[in-house]
C-alpha cells in the first residue's frame, strides 16, 4: 500500500462495496506494518526520541473518537499488561471538558483514521498550549492531528473509502502492539522479550485470511439472524468487553440496528430486562479467564429466548460453537475477533438493500465539534 492516495488502490475494483474490500485486506494490512516498522532481525524502527518522550512520561492518555476510541481501549490493554504503563482512554469530546490530569508529566496518543477529527483537534489544541508531548497514529500523511502532534506514525494502510472503518481499527491495534513493543525494549523491560510481535501480526494476518475466506458463512448467519430484528447485542468481559463495543457500532452505523456492545457481567443489573423471544446476542469469547462467566450469563440471555451467536477462541470452543476463531495471544485477540463482525454488519446492511459505503446521516470524518 502506499501513503499516496494513488487513484488505483481506491478503486472498488471487483468489490460491489468498499467495506467489504478493505475488510479483505486486513491481512495485508498487518503484513505491510510487519515490513514497514519491523526490521529483518526483529528491531522495531521506532524514532528513539519518540521512545524517550513516553519512557519519561508516568502516564498514557489516548484520545480519539468512534471506532478509534476502540481502537484506544485495546491499546490500554497493550500498554498496561505489557509494559506496565498506567494508560487511560478518553473520548474525545468529552476530554475536551479538561477532566484533572492525574499525571505530572503525561504523554498524549491521537488514534485517528483521517488525522481531521475536529473532537481530537480541539483537544490537540489543550495539549500543544499545556506543553505536553503528543503522537498522532494515523492512516492520512500530513493530516491536521499529523502535523500538529510532536510525533507521527502512519498506518500505511492505503485509502479507507467506506464510512465504516474496518482496516484502520485492526491497523491502529497492531501499530499499538509495535509501539508497546518498542517501548518495553528501550525501557528494558524483562519480559518484553516474550512477546514476539512479528510473529503474533503475522498468526493475526493468517488467522484474518481463514475467517475473510469464510465469508459466506457469515453471510448466511447474518440472514438467519439479523435479518428483521430491530435491535441486538454483543457481550464481553474484559478484553472481549473492548472488542464488543467495536462489534456494536459497526452493525449499528451500516445496517440501523439498534445494537449494544456490552459488559456481559452487567447484564443483570437491569439491561437483561430488554431480552426477549430471538433477541440476538453475540457473545464473544476470546480469554480463558472470563470464558466461563460469559458462557454462563450467554446462557441466561438464552433462558429468556435470546437467539445467542458464539465466537470463541479456538482453545476455549466447544463444538455448539458457531463461529471459531484462529489461535493468537490474547492481548490481540481483538484482530481476528473483528473480522466476523464486520462482515456480519457488513452482510446485514446489503441484505437489508442499504448503502453500506455511506450509511444515512454519516460522514466519513467528522471535521465539525
Ligand atoms: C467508524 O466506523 C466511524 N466511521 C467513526 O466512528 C470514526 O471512527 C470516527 O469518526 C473517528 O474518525 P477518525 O478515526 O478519522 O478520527
Amino acid at each position: 500500500f502506499h501513503v499516496d492516495t494513488d487513484p488505483a488502490q481506491a478503486q472498488k475494483g471487483a468489490y460491489p462495496f468498499y467495506m467489504l474490500k478493505e475488510i479483505d485486506e486486513q491481512p495485508g494490512v498487518m503484513r505491510n506494518l510487519i515490513k514497514e516498522y519491523i526490521a529483518e532481525d526483529g528491531s522495531i524502527k521506532i524514532d528513539t526520541d519518540l521512545l524517550k518522550a513516553m519512557a519519561d512520561s508516568d502516564r498514557i492518555y489516548i484520545v480519539a473518537a468512534g471506532t478509534s476510541y476502540h481502537a484506544g481501549l485495546v491499546g490500554k490493554e497493550l500498554f498496561e499488561k505489557l509494559i506496565q504503563v498506567p494508560t487511560e482512554v478518553h473520548v474525545a469530546s468529552e476530554f475536551a471538558y479538561n477532566p484533572p490530569l492525574l499525571s505530572a508529566k503525561p504523554f498524549f496518543i491521537f488514534l485517528s483514521q483521517s488525522g481531521e477529527t475536529a473532537d481530537s483537534r480541539q483537544v490537540l489544541t489543550q495539549v500543544n498550549q499545556a506543553g505536553y508531548p503528543s503522537l498522532t497514529i494515523t492512516n492520512v500523511m500530513n493530516s491536521t492531528l499529523s502535523r500538529e502532534a510532536t510525533y507521527t506514525l502512519l498506518l500505511y494502510a492505503g485509502p479507507e473509502i467506506a464510512v465504516a472503518s474496518t482496516k484502520a481499527y485492526t491497523g491502529q491495534i497492531a501499530l499499538e502492539a509495535i509501539l508497546a513493543k518498542a517501548l518495553g525494549v528501550y525501557k528494558q523491560i524483562a519480559t518484553i522479550k516474550d512477546f514476539d510481535v512479528a510473529a503474533e501480526l503475522t498468526k493475526a494476518a493468517n488467522g484474518m485470511q481463514e475467517l475473510v475466506d469464510e465469508k459466506g458463512k457469515i453471510e448466511k448467519i447474518a440472514a438467519d439472524m439479523l435479518k428483521d430484528t430491530r435491535n441486538a447485542f454483543y457481550i464481553g468481559r474484559t478484553m472481549d468487553y473492548a472488542i464488543v463495543q467495536e462489534a456494536a457500532l459497526k452493525l449499528k452505523e451500516v445496517s440501523y440496528i439498534q445494537t449494544e456492545g456490552f459488559a456481559s457481567g452487567e447484564l443483570k443489573h437491569g439491561t437483561i430486562a430488554l431480552i426477549q423471544e430471538n433477541t440476538p446476542v453475540v457473545a464473544i469469547i476470546t480469554d480463558k479467564k472470563t470464558a466461563n462467566h460469559t458462557r454462563s450469563n450467554a446462557q441466561e440471555v438464552k433462558a429468556r429466548g435470546a437467539n445467542v451467536l458464539y465466537i470463541v477462541s479456538r482453545d476455549l470452543a466447544t463444538p455448539t460453537d458457531q463461529i471459531v476463531l484462529p489461535e493468537i495471544t490474547p492481548l490481540l485477540s481483538a484482530l481476528v475477533a473483528i473480522v466476523p463482525t464486520q462482515l456480519l454488519a457488513y452482510y446485514a446492511s446489503i441484505q437489508r438493500g442499504y448503502d453500506v459505503d455511506k450509511p444515512r446521516n454519516l460522514a466519513k470524518s467528522v471535521t465539525v465539534e
